[in-house]
């Protein structure tokens, strides 16, 4: 049994979920309100029996695992290993170095635990953590907020925390590795945080990784010390780059509000937070990285980007956009010009906005005075492309002629991202107004730049295709075809002899659709060679495929192998969505969901195709 099964047999799905997700009994199975999206009546369910679960509210659906990966935002990996842990099962055999490194980590975490724990009880009660917690009054902070983040003090002491920690069996070395001392030159430590309010950072589990130390300003006579925010250094548990600061805090209102808004510090997460806007994460002082934005777009493909408007603030927020334009999720088409190539455009799948803040007010700021301002300015964030505009417009002489080349420059590649043509379209009206240009010129200038972009990204669909086992087949029908063109139409006629439709675009996926839809093209046109329809990582493969043909199909039936393999692609397609077909009518009937007629009308017309196209392949015209 594999330790996926191992799990799933040992754990028990109502169980995990219920923890979660407030489930009553109905019947056969369990239900409750979706914790995926905002609902008012029960459409989620879990199914006992099968031991998965489907929301028939937004369609999600899955097993265990689908759901902790889901719910906690784990990668598969991580989920594996959380829920084998939880069932006893144990996943392959670690080496010795991985057991030391893990204990390791265990000791770090067990002692960031503790100093945490240390530095809240200090603020809630030492008195020389009045300053800080007056400090926190006047800056808007309630109790609750204070606990739910489990803010801190640390003592004005060179070696209160190491004290504290070592009679708590830490060792300096251990707490040097944790990154709460720091060495002195010539030997000895000191403590890395002194007479600072301390906010534990934590993973997305909300485990203490590492402290960020804010300054307590005008503590004492002397100014200020410096930095204004001590973070712990990088250690084996805290990587600042990829750290967002209010994660495990903020994933779930995420979720419901389908929009992550990314602020740039500790207080714009901790008060937004306490006045009920929940789904909110700041990077650790860092501009945001391809690592943030992964995270996040498991949970929304909408991102609010909340930051300062001055020039410092202005930049961040530009390469933000640029690394989540080149970071997220695309949408990958088709695409024919009238030349007949062939391409694959990809087009974001994510919305990105980006609210200016009023000069010189921070988020908390701006909450704690005026709350119907911060809504109103969420709600009117601008979409990032007319943002960019207006920065560019600022930057730039719109009246000279190298100003408005650079403007239009900047702007294609975010023209060509928007996904919906009536949108782009419009934007490129507006901008060639404001800049007194010509609209058509402008959008053929996109056409190019889509164009040529197009070609460059055809090698960025392949890689995903040649693993699975179906684009092998795929590849062998195609060589033989690209051998034996002449075999095409004779190949749709027995195809169609037989009931069934002629060879298409259908039939393959990834760079063998390209291929394919090629070949079709110069097939029409005489003139055009493989290298004016395809990208040159394309026309390599082309001649893989002519050069890769086994010796024995010319001595046999090359027409035959091209048949039966094109009927066993579309019966391993059909035989697919089949069954998914079938788990929606077991969960429809489960959840009395009257639809479920409708999905058996579907089940049946597929297996009428899959018999015919078992009864086809048998024929000893084609097995043979
Ligand atoms: P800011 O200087 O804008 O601070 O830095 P802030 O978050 O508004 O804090 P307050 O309102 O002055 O108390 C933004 C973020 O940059 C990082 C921190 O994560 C901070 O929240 N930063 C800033 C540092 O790490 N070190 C610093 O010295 C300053
Ligand atoms: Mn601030």
């Amino acid at each position: 049994m594999s330790v996926v099964d191992e799990v799933k047999e040992r754990l028990d799905i109502v169980e995990v979920i219920g923890r979660h997700v407030h489930l009553q009994k109905s019947g056969r199975y369990f239900k409750g309100l979706c914790p995926f999206h905002t609902e008012k009546t029960p459409s989620f369910y879990v199914f006992p029996d099968t031991q998965g679960w489907h929301c028939f509210g937004c369609g999600r659906g899955g097993d265990l695992f689908n759901f902790v990966m889901e719910f906690e935002g784990l990668d598969f990996r991580t989920a594996l290993q959380e829920l084998a842990r939880r069932a006893g099962v144990e996943l392959q055999p670690r080496t010795p170095e991985q057991v030391e490194a893990e204990s390791e980590s265990e000791r770090l975490r067990l002692l960031l635990e503790a100093a945490a724990a240390y530095y809240h009880t200090l603020l809630l009660t030492a008195p020389q953590a009045a300053y800080a917690r007056a400090y926190l009054e006047k800056r808007g902070f309630t109790q609750e907020t204070i606990k739910t983040f489990q803010l801190g003090y640390s003592l004005n002491d060179w070696d209160a925390t190491r004290a504290y920690l070592f009679g708590k069996g830490f060792s300096v070395e251990e707490q040097l590795k944790a990154g709460m001392l720091v060495e002195r030159e010539g030997g000895g430590t000191f403590d890395r945080f002194r007479n600072r309010l301390m906010i534990p950072i934590c993973d997305r589990r909300g485990r203490v990784i590492a402290f960020g130390g804010r300054v307590l300003p005008l503590s004492h006579s002397a100014p200020d010390a410096q930095p204004k925010y001590m973070n712990s250094p990088q250690s084996v548990l805290f990587d600042k780059s990829k750290v967002l600061f209010g994660y495990h805090l903020a994933n779930q209102a995420i979720r419901e509000a389908d929009a992550a808004i990314i602020v740039e510090g500790y207080m714009d997460v901790m008060i937004p937070h306490q006045a009920g806007y929940k789904n909110v994460v700041a990077p650790m002082g860092t501009a945001l990285t391809e690592a943030h934005l992964q995270q996040l777009q498991r949970l929304t493909k909408r991102f609010i980007l909340a930051l300062d408007p001055d020039a410092a603030g202005i930049h961040g927020t530009l390469q933000g956009l640029e690394t989540a334009r080149q970071t997220l999720d695309r949408e990958w088409d088709a695409v024919f010009d009238p030349r007949g190539l062939v391409g694959v455009e990809g087009r974001l799948k994510a919305d990105i906005r980006v609210v200016t803040l009023p000069e010189g007010r921070d988020p908390d700021e701006l909450i704690l005075e005026d709350r119907a301002r911060w809504e109103q300015l969420i709600a009117n964030s601008q979409p990032i492309v007319r943002f960019v505009f207006e920065q560019l417009l600022k930057q730039e002489d719109p009246r000279e002629p190298k100003g408005k080349a650079r403007i239009v420059d900047a702007m294609l590649p975010l023209l060509n991202d928007i996904g919906d043509s009536v949108e782009r379209e419009a934007y490129v009206q507006d901008i060639a107004l404001r800049l007194g240009l010509d609209a058509r010129g402008l959008l053929d200038r996109l056409r190019v730049r889509e164009r040529a972009q197009a070609v460059r990204r055809q090698s960025a669909v392949k890689a995903p295709g040649l693993a699975t086992p179906a684009s092998d087949l795929e590849a062998y029908a195609l060589s033989i075809l690209l051998n034996y063109p002449a075999l095409l139409p004779v190949v749709d006629n027995q195809l169609q002899d037989t009931g069934f439709e002629e060879i298409n675009g259908k039939d393959f996926s990834n760079e063998y659709f390209f291929v394919w839809s090629a070949w079709l093209e110069i097939g029409k046109n005489p003139e055009l060679e493989w290298q004016d329809v395809l990208s040159s990582d394309l026309v390599k493969r082309v001649f893989e495929l002519q050069k890769g043909l086994p010796p024995e199909i010319s001595s046999g039936h090359p027409e035959r192998e091209i048949l039966r393999t094109i009927l066993i692609l579309r019966e391993r397609r059909t035989r697919d969505i089949s069954k998914e077909v079938q788990n929606l009518i077991i969960e429809a009937q489960a959840s009395g969901d009257l639809a479920g007629i409708q999905y058996g009308k579907v089940l049946q017309d597929l297996n009428e195709y899959l018999k015919r196209l078992h009864k086809t392949l048998a024929k000893k015209t084609i097995s043979e």
